[in-house]
């Protein structure tokens, strides 16, 4: 199948290692011309250089960052076929031990850099060809993450906003993605928190979270990476407004 990417220019926000990367990486394996954000590192400039993309070093998490970062991918690329929202995540903790300083850190790094980031690429996806937006959500949007209250209240407000924008900006297609635990660095650090909290070994932590998926295994990033390419592509024309869990199986619930 022709995803028809080919030549599509892709802003993909978080692209310097993990599920961004994985996921510019495969729209880039399909033709698609990719602006690569990330605060400025040698990662980034790798994974652009890797991809024959351009590397658009920025903050996300401040009310600048976005707006600025979308403003030099737009120009970059001369113009906006995809967006990509993604970042890192929000701050890890249980209701008792997140400060107002966490939750600021986490509304700003996970919402408003969000609406901020959309916000400013709407006019230049308006003239782009067949344009969507993938919102990178979490499994939070179907069932609350323990230690992890931050991103169980956000990320379904990010669902909100996907069902709240399609009637508003069709022709522009909008979807989320909803990992459940794909082997990134974040992943990583969530279980290292989780053992040293729980005075369990990470072996333990890592086979508790396996016990929930039925396909046995964490799941790589250019797993979740194809998906990700396929909704932002033409292939998937007729997908709008829907959340795509790429979990191995772990979450049951009913959409
Ligand atoms: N992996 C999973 O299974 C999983 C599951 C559920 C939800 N998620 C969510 O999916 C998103 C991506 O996850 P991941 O696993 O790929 O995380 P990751 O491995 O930590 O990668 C995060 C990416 O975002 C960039 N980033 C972080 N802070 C930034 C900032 N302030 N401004 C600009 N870029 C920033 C990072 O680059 P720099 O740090 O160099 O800027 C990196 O490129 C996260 O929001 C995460 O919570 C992931």
């Amino acid at each position: 199948m022709d995803l028809g990417l080919d030549g599509r220019r892709i802003m993909v926000g978080g692209a310097s290692r993990g599920l961004g990367a994985a996921i510019a990486e495969a729209a880039a394996g399909e033709g698609a011309r990719i602006a690569a954000v990330a605060r400025e590192s040698d990662a980034l400039a790798a994974v652009a250089e890797r991809i024959g993309g351009r590397a658009i070093p920025a903050d996300l998490t401040t009310a600048d960052g976005p707006v600025d970062a979308a403003r030099r991918a737009i120009e970059a690329l001369g113009g906006l076929d995809g967006l990509v929202v993604n970042s890192g995540g929000p701050p890890t903790g249980s209701f008792a031990t997140l400060d107002e300083a966490a939750w600021e850190r986490a509304i700003s790094g996970t919402l408003l850099a969000a609406l901020r980031v959309i916000r400013t690429a709407l006019p230049a996806l308006r003239e782009g060809r067949d344009p969507a937006i993938l919102i990178v959500l979490s499994s939070s949007v179907r069932e609350p993450v323990a230690n992890l209250v931050t991103s169980n209240v956000l990320r379904p407000g990010l669902n909100g906003l996907i069902k709240s924008l399609v009637g508003e900006i069709a022709p522009i297609r909008i979807n989320g993605i909803a990992p459940g635990r794909i082997d990134t660095e974040r992943v990583r650090s969530l279980d290292r928190a989780r053992s040293e909290e729980s005075g369990q070994s990470i072996e333990q932590v890592q086979a508790q979270n396996l016990a929930r998926i039925p396909l046995g295994r964490y799941g790589q990033p250019a797993e979740l990476g194809r998906v990700g390419a396929f909704l932002l592509s033409p292939a998937a024309s007729y997908v709008n407004g829907t959340v795509v869990a790429v979990d191995g199986g772990m979450i049951r619930s009913l959409p």
